[in-house]
C-alpha cells in the first residue's frame, strides 16, 4: 500500500504568527479527518520553528520549501538542510516549478540540493510538470521523462525509496486551472512506468502527489485515479477546513 499524502505548500505566504495559528487549527481538527492520510505543511523558513512547536504531539510533519545545494560555509541567504533537520523538518520540496522559473533552477542545480536532503534525513518533494507551450505541442510526457530521467534517475535505489513525486503542470498552479482527472491519471502512470522500468517494483510503493488548483471540490475526482496517492496543495492550504476538506478527498474504504 502506497502512503497517501496531502501536503500543503505555504509558498510566501502568512506572518509567522498567522502561520502558527493555520498549523494549530489543522492540528484541532486532524482527528476529523482519515488518519490514515500522512498531513505534511511547508510553512516559510521563517515559520518553522514556531509551528514545529505548535505541531508537537500530532502526527502532522513539516517541510522546507526549498535548501541549499551545499552543506554550510560563505552562502550568504542560504538555508541548509542541516539546519532544517536539525529544527525538526522531515521533509523538503524541491524543483517547484516557481524555483525554477523565477530563480533559474536546473536539473544540475537540482542533483546537490537531492544529495543534501538525503545526507540530513530529509525526505525530498520533487516537483515535475509541463508548462501550456509544452502541454499544447503535445510534449509533456516528454517534458517530465526528462525531469524525472535527469535528478531521480541519478539516486540510489535506498535514496529513490525516500522520494516522494509532485507532478504539478504548471498552467493550473494558482490559475484555478485544474488538469482533469484523467489527464493527472496518464502522467501519474508515466511516472511510475518511467520509475519502475529503472527502480524496479519499488516504484509501485513511491507516493506521487498531485498539484496545481486542488481544493475540496476536485479532490475527490483526482484521488479517485489510481495512481493519484494526494496532493500537493498551495492556496486551499492557507485555510484549514479546506486543507483538510482535501483530505476527505481519498475515496472510502
Ligand atoms: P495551487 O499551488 O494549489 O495554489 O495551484 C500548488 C503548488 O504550486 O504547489
Amino acid at each position: 500500500m502506497r502512503t497517501k499524502i496531502v501536503a500543503g505548500n505555504w509558498k510566501m505566504n502568512t506572518l509567522p504568527a498567522e502561520g502558527v495559528e493555520l498549523a494549530r487549527q489543522i492540528a484541532a481538527d486532524r482527528n476529523s479527518v482519515n488518519p490514515d492520510v500522512k498531513l505534511i505543511v511547508c510553512p516559510p523558513f521563517t515559520h518553522l520553528c514556531g509551528v514545529i512547536e505548535a505541531l508537537k504531539g500530532t502526527d502532522i510533519e513539516v517541510g522546507a520549501q526549498n535548501c541549499a545545494a551545499e552543506a554550510a560555509g560563505a552562502y550568504t541567504g542560504e538555508v541548509s538542510a542541516a539546519m532544517l533537520a536539525a529544527l525538526g523538518c522531515r521533509y523538503v520540496i524541491l524543483g517547484h516549478s516557481e524555483r525554477r522559473q523565477y530563480y533559474g533552477e536546473t536539473s544540475e542545480s537540482l542533483r546537490p540540493k537531492m544529495a543534501q536532503a538525503f545526507a540530513n534525513n530529509l525526505r525530498p518533494i520533487f516537483c515535475v510538470g509541463e508548462n501550456l507551450a509544452e502541454r499544447e505541442a503535445g510534449k509533456h510526457l516528454e517534458v517530465v521523462k526528462r525531469q524525472i530521467e535527469e535528478v531521480i534517475f541519478t539516486l540510489t535505489p535506498e535514496e529513490f525509496s525516500k522520494v516522494v513525486i509532485a507532478y504539478e503542470p504548471v498552467w493550473a498552479i494558482g490559475t484555478g486551472k485544474t488538469a482533469t482527472a484523467d489527464q493527472a491519471q496518464e502522467i501519474h502512470a508515466h511516472i511510475r512506468t518511467i520509475l519502475r522500468e529503472k527502480f524496479g517494483e519499488v516504484a509501485n510503493e513511491t507516493t506521487i502527489l498531485y498539484g496545481g488548483s486542488c481544493k475540496p471540490a476536485n479532490a475527490p475526482e483526482l484521488f479517485a485515479k489510481e495512481d493519484v496517492d494526494g496532493g500537493l496543495i498551495g492556496g486551499a492550504a492557507l485555510k484549514a477546513p479546506d486543507f483538510l476538506g482535501i483530505v476527505e478527498g481519498f475515496p472510502k474504504k
